[in-house]
């Protein structure tokens, strides 16, 4: 048989529950690949082979999809501290530092993935690189307002890198801006060559009045699962 990409990202997210207890509080990811972890949550559920779980859903579009199946749901006011996270990125290098949010929802992700006592990320084998942010967009959530601005020290921080700043848009008709769920704006960050320092370079996005939060998931990730022809594997 020959395995399609979304059968990967399912042998990942399927792996990455077996991790789940019953009565944990478990933060729901977002993307194509932590949908299945979701869908693999609530059969588990439904079987009754997991009790009393509660779910922190990393997006709106997870909410919706975790209350159409179900799942009971909470948030971090209620659970400040989350057992497991289940997530998946869109670059992971050989420290297990992460790429997220192109998807556009960083900012949820990394609040509940760093309130979590285990952070499980899953991937394809495509996502793993050697540079994290060599290989497309980083993604900043900026707020709207003067949002150019921000976009133009952004850019300008990262001019030994060759960054090109770049406001994501929505794809509609009139080019507007995508928004995220928390009502801001995302700037993509484009390397050209490597930006050294992956935490120095995190801190000083963030010390940019205007700047939300990066994609860049450094030190966070407890165990990536990565589903390849071959088979699966964690690491580490
Ligand atoms: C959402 O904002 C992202 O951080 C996702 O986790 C990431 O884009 C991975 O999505 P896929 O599983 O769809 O590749």
């Amino acid at each position: 048989v020959i395995l399609t990409q979304d059968d990967l990202k399912k042998i990942a997210a399927y792996k990455a529950v077996e991790f789940v207890e019953s009565g944990m509080v478990v933060g729901l990811g977002t993307g194509s690949t932590a949908k299945h972890a979701v869908d693999r949550i609530a059969d588990l559920l439904r079987q009754g082979k997991l009790k009393n779980i509660v779910g922190i859903p990393t997006s709106k579009k997870t909410h919706q999809q975790a209350v159409s199946l179900g799942i009971p749901l909470s948030d971090l006011n209620a659970h400040p501290t989350v057992d497991i996270s289940i997530d998946g990125a869109d670059e992971v290098d050989p420290g297990l530092n992460l790429v997220k949010g192109r998807g556009g929802s960083l900012l949820r992700e990394k609040m509940i993935e760093s309130a979590s006592k285990k952070f499980i990320v899953i991937v394809d084998e495509t996502k793993l690189v050697k540079h994290v942010g060599a290989n497309g967009a980083m993604p900043v959530e900026v707020v709207p307002f003067c949002w150019k601005f921000t976009q133009e020290r952004l850019q300008k921080l990262f001019e030994y890198a060759g960054c090109v700043a770049k406001l994501r848009t929505s794809g509609g008709e009139n080019n507007e801006a995508f928004v995220t769920d928390n009502g801001n704006y995302i700037v993509d960050l484009f390397f050209e060559r490597d930006i050294g320092d992956l935490k120095a370079a995190g801190d000083a996005i963030l010390r940019l009045a205007g700047v939300v939060e990066h994609g860049m998931f450094i030190d966070m990730a407890t165990t990536v699962i990565v589903a390849g022809e071959l088979g699966v594997r964690l690491i580490p």
